[in-house]
């Protein structure tokens, strides 16, 4: 029996048959978005999960996949999500979802999230490393979900967003990522690297959903900060900053983090310095509609509703802003706050909001590949990446919506959907 195996599995090696066969992709039209052209009549090649060339005529004797009834994209790219939580763990309801219980919920979010075309997230922020476990089964082939880069739990000031001020003193409560002072933070940054993180999230200011806490007051201090960004430079993480104040805006791109999420209060000096040292920009703006219309019903504090009432225009207000400047924007949108799955719906609001529907796709593809230092993998369908791809109908550049709607989702060269 062994013996048979071993052989079976020479012979297939062989041919070339063991890791995945090469399949041709046809596209009626693919959308380039380096360049921003449609482009008619290409084949994607895929040679084991990996694009061979992108070509007019599609070569002989592979397996085709035919989507000539529609365009090909590049799979989506989300760089802000939390798939181990849900909008009904907010508030109150969220002491008693065990981690055990989060992990599972991430089996179901990251199936969803794919299947809804976003073959690459950036996962900012899970209790007890359930999105390391979950980005593990993801690899070991156990679930199906998109390629994961995690940050494990997220750093924060004692009393902070990343803190969890729900409990009343006597009960002692303090998040375990909790670390005040510039050398406990290096130390957590350590500690999260050693369970797994491939990045590290902080909080720079306050934020919308936590209590008693104000999101344009800053938290980590800049010292704080500078010791975070050069511990993980120098370990090889990158560092993404929740930051809706003017002031941790500009600290934090002082201290060199790569991107700042939620952007929400950001000045004219702020823009200047994302642009200045090429910091990413990520405007979550789908949530305010979200939090607006369904908070308290899903048990968000009404504070926080108060909270998102004033920081949710003005979000709007700058991202318009930044975007008439030029900062370099990624597209994140905070599933787990609004239902998975809707990730896309942030598409027309960013063009509503004045961005050109390449833009937008740009920043969900090879801008945000970019940012997570995955340029040469994922973000656009070019020879040497990861043949992830999906297909919608009609011209993504002129009805984005339709982005909302994926038709199919190839990763890895399989159709997944
Ligand atoms: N997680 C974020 C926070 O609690 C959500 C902010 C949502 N609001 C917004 N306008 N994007 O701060």
């Amino acid at each position: 029996m062994r013996f048979l195996g071993v052989l079976v599995v020479m012979a297939c090696a062989a041919t070339g048959l063991l890791h995945g066969a090469d399949t041709a992709i046809r596209c009626g039209k693919l959308l380039d978005v380096r360049s921003g052209e449609l482009k008619s009549g290409l084949t994607v090649v895929s040679h084991d999960g990996t694009i061979r060339d992108v070509m007019s005529s599609s070569p002989a004797g592979i397996a085709v996949i035919d989507f000539s009834a529609y365009t090909c994209l590049p799979g989506l790219i989300d760089v802000h999500d939390h798939l181990t939580s849900d909008p009904t763990d907010s508030g109150y309801s969220s002491l008693g979802v065990s981690i055990p219980r989060q992990t599972v919920k991430g089996v179901k979010n990251a199936r969803i999230t794919l299947l809804a075309g976003f073959t690459t997230v950036r996962n900012v922020g899970a209790d007890g490393f359930s999105d390391v476990a979950l980005r593990d089964g993801i690899n070991a082939g156990d679930v199906i979900g998109p390629r994961l880069l995690v940050s494990g739990p997220a750093l924060g000031i004692t009393g902070g967003h990343c803190d969890n001020n729900l409990l009343a003193p006597e009960f002692h409560y303090t998040a375990p990522s909790v670390a005040d002072g510039p050398w406990a933070a290096r130390t957590k940054v350590r500690e999260v690297i050693k369970f797994g993180a491939d990045l590290i999230k902080i909080c720079a200011s306050g934020g919308v959903l936590s209590k008693g806490d104000s999101p344009g007051a800053p938290q980590y201090s800049l010292e704080e900060m500078q010791a975070i960004v050069t511990e993980a430079h120098k370990l090889g993480r990158k560092v993404a900053a929740h930051a809706h104040g003017t002031q941790s805006i500009k600290d934090a791109i002082r201290a060199g983090v790569d991107s700042i999420e939620h952007s929400s209060l950001i000045d004219d000096e702020g823009i200047a310095l994302a642009k200045q040292h090429h910091t990413y920009l990520v405007f979550d703006t789908y949530n305010h509609e979200f939090i607006m219309q369904h908070g308290i019903e899903v048990g968000m504090l009404p504070e926080s509703i108060e909270k998102e009432s004033h920081v949710g225009p003005m979000q709007y207000e700058n991202f318009q802003h930044a975007y008439k400047l030029g900062a370099p924007m990624a597209f994140g949108t905070d599933g787990g706050v609004y239902p998975h799955g809707e990730n896309a719906r942030q598409f027309a609001l960013m063009t509503k909001l004045g961005m050109k529907p390449i833009d937008a796709i740009r920043a969900a593809t090879m801008n945000a590949a970019e940012l997570l230092g995955w340029a040469d993998r994922v973000g656009a369908l070019e020879p040497g990446h990861f043949a992830d791809l999906i297909a919608v109908d009609g011209d993504p550049l002129s009805n984005v919506s339709t982005l909302e709607h994926v038709r199919a989702v190839v990763k890895n060269g399989e159709l997944v959907k």
